[in-house]
């Protein structure tokens, strides 16, 4: 797939996916519903069997990818999940894959993608290193480098996870996406146009990784400071490909702060019986920054993933016992 994806392109992708992965649970939670003043669909990307949305897009882009590139084998970067997907699809597909992942890359996401027998290579401080160093690898071993958010059927892939949202609740006011590079937000307006068109589309990211969000609100591809603890969204470029999409049709792009996304992942943990990672919580962080805006309104929050890192638990049992000691 070499041009932009369409709405076709992720109900295709949909039956692709069917052969490898079921829907995904989306449920309402009334205790949290009650805190927050609206009705929240939490969409658990978090049970995917890699614990995050991101092997949809993996899949998708091995099973539609010329199978002479395929036996090249592959290279990418990554902070975690993608890394993860691709591994994923690559041991389904029976490919050689390669990450390059921060030096100081989530342990257990760097054992997940090892135990999925794909190479992993620690090197640099952030995303941007790892892709510099890929870049470099993918020359040396002559490997199809693969990006984190520019590639058409990882889109579609992503794509079919909002197809479920909106195919289980036709009628939302809001579907909120957390990015990075903004696949699956890109997605989501994709489907909502052509689905839900009253269903507002907003994207959230970190404020201490604002590249996306400063991207899409000036209109042109910028680099930002990229200094977020939330892994998926630890980004300090806007893509490309998402951002052409995003500036077509997506409603609002909002910023919460990482205290905020620490709060949304204790209430998932308290109200609603799900362990996300930061990135996964951030959806519900944009509703609790601004609740006013959503109050009454019916709301899916994407839980995107599950993986959160030690520091991120530790963090969840602090804030846990401080707001019990605050009952
Ligand atoms: C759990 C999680 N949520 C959200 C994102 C952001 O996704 P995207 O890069 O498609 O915007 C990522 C990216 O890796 C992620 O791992």
């Amino acid at each position: 797939m070499e041009t932009d994806p369409t709405y076709a392109d992720i109900v295709a992708a949909r039956d692709i996916l069917a052969r490898h992965l079921p829907e995904t649970p989306m449920w309402s939670y009334p205790a949290l519903n009650d805190a927050v003043g609206a009705t929240i669909y939490v969409k658990h990307e978090n049970t995917q069997p890699t614990g995050a949305f991101k092997v949809r897009g993996g899949l998708t882009l091995l099973a539609t990818m010329p199978a002479r590139q395929r036996a090249r084998g592959l290279i990418t970067y990554s902070t975690g999940n993608h890394a993860q997907a691709l591994a994923y699809a690559s041991a389904v597909f029976d490919t050689l894959c390669t990450v390059v992942m921060p030096a100081a890359a989530n342990e257990y996401k760097v054992r997940a993608v090892r135990a999925l027998g794909s190479e992993v290579v620690l090197h640099g401080a952030d995303l941007a290193a790892a892709q510099t160093y890929a870049e470099s690898l993918a020359a040396e071993r002559e490997l199809a480098l693969i990006s984190v958010g520019d590639n058409p059927s990882q889109v579609a892939g992503v794509g079919t996870l909002h197809l479920e949202i909106v195919s289980a609740q036709p009628d939302l006011d809001a579907v909120i996406v957390p990015v990075g590079s903004g696949t699956s937000a890109s997605a989501a307006c994709l489907v909502a146009a052509e689905l839900a068109p009253r269903c507002r589309v907003i994207a959230v990211q970190s404020s201490a990784s604002p590249a996306g969000h400063d991207s899409w609100h000036s209109g042109s591809l910028v680099q930002r400071a990229n200094q977020t603890v939330v892994e998926g969204l630890a980004t300090g470029r806007g893509f490309d490909l998402p951002q052409r999409i995003m500036r077509r049709c997506l409603s609002d792009f909002c910023l919460v702060s990482d205290a905020q996304i620490a709060e949304a992942q204790l209430l998932l943990a308290t109200h609603a019986h799900t362990l996300a990672e930061g990135a996964g919580a951030a959806a519900l962080a944009a509703v609790l920054a601004v609740p006013s805006t959503f109050s009454g309104q019916r709301v899916a929050v994407v839980c995107s993933g599950g993986n959160a890192n030690g520091a991120e638990l530790a963090a969840l049992g602090r804030n846990g016992s401080l707001a019990k000691s605050q009952l």
